[in-house]
């Protein structure tokens, strides 16, 4: 029947039985001698019974014809459900009979392929759902074909981000659009370290290449989050950096002072002695930098003559005071024991002596004459806390997070008067996170400042 619907095929029957009775009564109407009235009466009656049997059979074979082929379409449409229900089995020599086998024929291989497609889609999501890298794909127009759960986290957008969001709504970054812009307008694939501000300025390593999309070409971006390497990175510039200015300075000094000695200061017998007294202090300075910076790669490295052991908290900070108590009398710092608790932990002995000699050497070297260095343990469930505070100058409040990095000084050029490297905290928050411990510093400006360390009980 091709295009022609029911109304239309009735239509064009009535059609067809008019035009046919108009061209038999005209055929009539031609005969010679012409028929009776009451012939041609019963002949165009014959005509037109003959006519409506066969539009009557017509339109039944229609019928049929048009269920079974709404049956097939059924089928077909449900083919990608394993679910649909076959259609009627045809007798054999119909028209569609040919039809219909091949489509159930096909029907089994067709729910294969359709199954291994689900299967395999479901495997890419939980692939990329799973990855820590972040997928982002663009089209030409820069909006977003795909991404996963790890892009829309690492910039800070609520997962799932649907498609065809313009990327410019998620990352504002010129950099990353530069570097897409490009692959799309070149074709070449490229890897750039990018700071992405949308994702709280972290840094990516990005890798994105050109890819045939269903809409033509796009771009597929794969971003890995190398923040914590950057990191990493950026302390391990900075300490070479700082471990060659703290050399350079005693070391030039050195230089200085003994070369003005052998230019003939030797011979000034008021001077001769200040040098050699000035060369000295800045030796045991370069010993102090070389000694705390032996200590500091032991820490890190775990590679430490001596083992741990049960230490009493009470003696380690008695040892620890004894070793100050004359720097905090020339300075005139009184130091105060409130209670100790005598609580074991389990450490190594003379590290954490060490640590706790760190501590209250800062409290007393950042601090006023007349001022105040309390030293306190208590026990807890579980451990102890140990509490050194100060009434001395105190730490700002920008300067406080940084304190525990090596080499850090709030004020360089004070923390070198007293002959200060800048790695004192460092070793001690080693020390303690050895241990299983944590410290952490209040400070108020002026006022002073306590350093709390918990450590847990042997
Ligand atoms: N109790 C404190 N009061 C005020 N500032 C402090 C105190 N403790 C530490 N700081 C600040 O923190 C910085 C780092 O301390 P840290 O002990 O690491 O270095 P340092 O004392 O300068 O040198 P080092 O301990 O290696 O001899 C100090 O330079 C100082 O600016
Ligand atoms: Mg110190």
């Amino acid at each position: 029947m091709g295009a022609l619907s029911f109304p239309r095929f009735y239509a064009l029957v009535v059609l067809i039985l008019v035009a046919s009775l108009a061209a038999l009564d005209r055929c009539l109407t031609g005969f010679s001698p012409a028929p009776s009235p009451g012939l041609r009466a019963a002949i165009l009656a014959v005509g037109a019974a003959t006519l409506a049997m066969l539009a009557g059979l017509a339109w039944l074979y229609h019928r049929r014809l048009s269920t079974r082929l709404e049956g097939l379409r059924q089928f077909v449409e449900g083919l990608p459900q394993a679910a649909a229900s076959p259609p009627a089995a045809p007798p054999a020599g119909d028209d569609l009979s040919g039809l219909t086998q091949a489509l159930l024929g096909a029907a089994p291989r067709i729910h294969g392929l359709v199954e291994s497609l689900r299967r395999e889609a479901a495997r890419r999501e939980a692939i990329l759902a799973g990855m820590v890298e972040g997928v982002l794909a663009i089209d030409r127009e820069f909006k977003v074909t795909f991404c996963n759960a790890a892009f829309a986290r690492s910039v800070g957008a609520a997962a799932p981000i649907p498609g065809g969001v313009p990327l410019l709504k998620l990352v504002r970054d010129p950099a990353l659009h530069d570097m897409l812009r490009q692959v799309l307008a070149t074709g070449q694939a490229d890897s750039r370290c990018l700071q992405l501000s949308a994702a709280g300025d972290h840094w990516f390593e990005i890798q994105a290449a050109p890819m045939d999309g269903p809409s033509g070409d796009s771009v597929l971006a794969v971003l890995h989050d190398i923040t914590r390497q950057e990191r990493l990175e950026r302390v391990r510039r900075d300490f070479v950096a700082n471990v060659s200015h703290e050399l350079r300075t005693p070391l030039a000094a050195i230089r200085g002072y003994s070369e003005t000695l052998l230019a003939g200061a030797l011979e000034e017998p008021d001077n001769r002695r200040l040098f050699v007294e000035v060369i000295q202090a800045h030796a045991i300075r370069l010993n102090n930098i070389a000694s705390d910076l032996l200590v500091l790669s032991e820490l890190e490295s775990g590679v430490d003559g001596a083992q741990p052991q049960r230490c009493a908290v009470r003696e380690v900070l008695q040892a620890a005071l004894s070793t100050v108590e004359s720097e905090a009398a020339l300075r005139g710092v009184p130091l105060v024991c409130g209670p100790i608790d005598d609580v074991k932990v389990f450490g190594h002995r003379l590290r954490l002596e060490q640590a706790f000699v760190n501590l209250l050497d800062n409290a007393i070297k950042f601090n006023h004459p007349g001022g105040e260095v309390r030293l306190s343990a208590q026990r807890l469930p579980g451990g102890v806390r140990i509490v050194v505070s100060d009434t001395g100058i105190g730490i700002p409040s920008e300067d406080l997070p940084r304190i525990f990095e090596r080499f850090y000084r709030v004020d360089k050029a004070r923390s070198r008067a007293v002959g200060g490297t800048g790695l004192g905290l460092s070793i001690v928050k080693h020390v303690v996170e050895q241990m299983h411990g944590a410290i952490s510093a209040e400070s108020q400006l002026g006022k002073g400042s306590t350093f709390t360390v918990d450590l847990p009980a042997a």
